[in-house]
């Protein structure tokens, strides 16, 4: 009965010998965290390596990770754990993103396969900590130096898709009592504006005809223009509508106390900024909100919304809900679902509260149990998919603009976007990526559109 052990199983990996020459890079988070994911990529081919193909064994594998609940954060680990190719090696492991600037050194001894561990303001410093990880000297940086990274990053590249993200503005100084964003970010800064008008000019040039502006508050965006005076978020969409080649402008996520007369005029004013508004409100019940520290009430909340759409009726606004914070009553749940029924998100996310280590929320009283928080989140989903269902149904019949931004599954079938960030599959032979075409939506599911090209069909 005593048969033996496959030795191979039960060693610890061999790190692959060597100077890595292939590399993945794999984001778990934010659009934010996918943006640095997709600069961490860019620089490790200007260094000479390559990107692995799909499913192949890479040399080195970055986890580009988030802090933000906690099933995000055992994903980690869970994957680190299972690290290992059929002929018993491992990659070089890098772990980034704000796993890495939140857990720090803690990160190699909970896992000690990590080899390098680079948080999300030092991530130009990778080449280098491949360096030293190679040398098998220890490769830590969780500095946030006062120098931007920006500027010791390569330019961007030609892109695959005609859709780029472009990060102007990071950090938050909210300090919401859930949320570990402050910690892992740092304090809010904004990119001064001539360096995101040539990052945007050489994506335009590598072939991207839609930005979307990224922050964690991107409209606290501030900045100056060449003479030295103040741009605010809306002068700097101005600024970058003014671009030729540009079709469309799109940002995420902003901040309700951080929303101007001035950004809601732009919506107005410029037809290149899309009729979509991520506002995240977490809930909608005033004591709630009070004890999360949102500094904003359901009332201006709904005050916004309400200026937007006097402007720019046809806005699709979308959101964050949490359910299930501390000291949440079944009365403030309700008040959450009233919001929804108010607003009609055409789309949102929503999540189950998570108690994140140092945070003030982590250490109140009544926290809630995890089936009521199932319960809610349930009937929180539902209401907000019959929401979107309608709002996608109320396209049907209509003629769009949309954005082809890949390939699809059949032939000669692309999908792209409506202004409203909506996805439409439409059969396109001679339309190629990067074109706003004109099309009939035929009908609609709860996440995607069926379009025809305008006027294909006889009237
Ligand atoms: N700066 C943005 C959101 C950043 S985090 C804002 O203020 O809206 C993205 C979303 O994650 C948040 O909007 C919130 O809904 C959710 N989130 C943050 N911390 C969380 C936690 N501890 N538990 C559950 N959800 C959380
Ligand atoms: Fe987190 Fe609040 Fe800052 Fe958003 S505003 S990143 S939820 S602390
Ligand atoms: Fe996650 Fe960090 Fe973004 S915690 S949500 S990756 S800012």
């Amino acid at each position: 009965m005593n048969r033996p052990l496959l030795p191979n199983k039960h060693l610890p990996a061999a790190r692959r010998a060597g100077a890595p020459t292939t590399f993945q890079v794999k984001s778990f988070g934010c659009q934010m965290n996918v943006y640095d994911g997709e600069r961490m990529a860019e620089m490790l081919t200007a260094q000479g390596m390559n990107a692995a193909e799909e499913n192949a064994q890479a040399d080195l594998v970055v986890l580009n990770t988030c802090h933000i609940r906690e099933k995000a954060v055992d994903r980690v680990y869970s994957d680190i754990g299972r690290m290992r190719y059929e002929d018993g090696t491992r990659p070089m492991i890098a772990v980034a993103g704000c796993v890495a600037q939140a857990e720090g050194g803690e990160i190699s001894r909970r896992a000690p396969t990590v080899d390098i561990v680079v948080g999300p303001q030092a991530y130009h410093h990778l080449p280098e900590l491949i360096g030293k990880a190679v040398r098998g000297e220890a490769a830590l940086d969780t500095d946030m130096p006062a120098a931007s990274k920006f500027g010791a990053l390569p330019a961007r590249p030609r892109q695959a898709r005609p859709t780029a993200f472009l990060t102007i503005q990071e950090g938050c100084d909210k300090f919401c009592t859930y949320c570990v964003v402050p910690y892992t970010r740092g304090a809010e800064i904004s990119r001064p504006c001539s360096a995101i008008l040539d990052e945007a000019k050489a994506l335009i040039d590598g072939g991207v005809s839609e930005v979307t502006l990224l922050g964690q508050n991107v409209n606290a965006w501030t900045g100056e223009d060449e003479r030295g005076r103040h741009m605010g978020f809306d002068d700097l969409i101005r600024a970058l509508a003014d671009l030729p080649d540009l079709s469309r402008i799109r940002y995420m996520t902003s901040h309700p106390n951080d929303m101007t007369d001035g950004l809601i005029r732009a919506h107005a004013e410029v037809p290149k900024l899309m009729p979509f508004l991520h506002l995240p409100v977490q809930a909608g019940s005033d004591r709630i909100l009070k004890a999360m520290n949102r500094n904003h009430t359901v009332e201006s909340y709904l005050t916004i919304i309400d200026k937007m759409r006097a402007v720019r009726p046809d806005i699709a606004v979308s959101g964050d809900f949490i359910v299930g914070f501390p000291g949440e009553s079944e009365s403030d749940f309700e008040a959450t679902m009233t919001l929804l029924d108010q607003v009609r998100y055409s789309m949102a996310y929503s999540f189950k509260y998570s108690p994140r280590p140092g945070t003030p929320a982590a250490d109140m009283s009544d926290q809630i149990s995890p089936d009521v928080m199932d319960e809610r989140l349930q009937r929180l989903q539902a209401r907000i998919n019959a929401h979107q269902v309608e709002f996608n149904s109320a396209t049907v019949g209509k003629r769009v603009p949309i954005l082809l931004e890949r390939v699809g599954r059949y032939p000669g079938q692309l999908i792209g976007k409506t202004p409203w960030l909506q996805s439409v599959h439409v059969t396109a032979p001679h339309a190629a990526l990067g074109d706003v075409i004109d099309v009939d939506i035929v009908s609609a599911g709860p996440n995607s559109l069926a379009g025809e090209i305008a006027g294909r069909k006889a009237a």
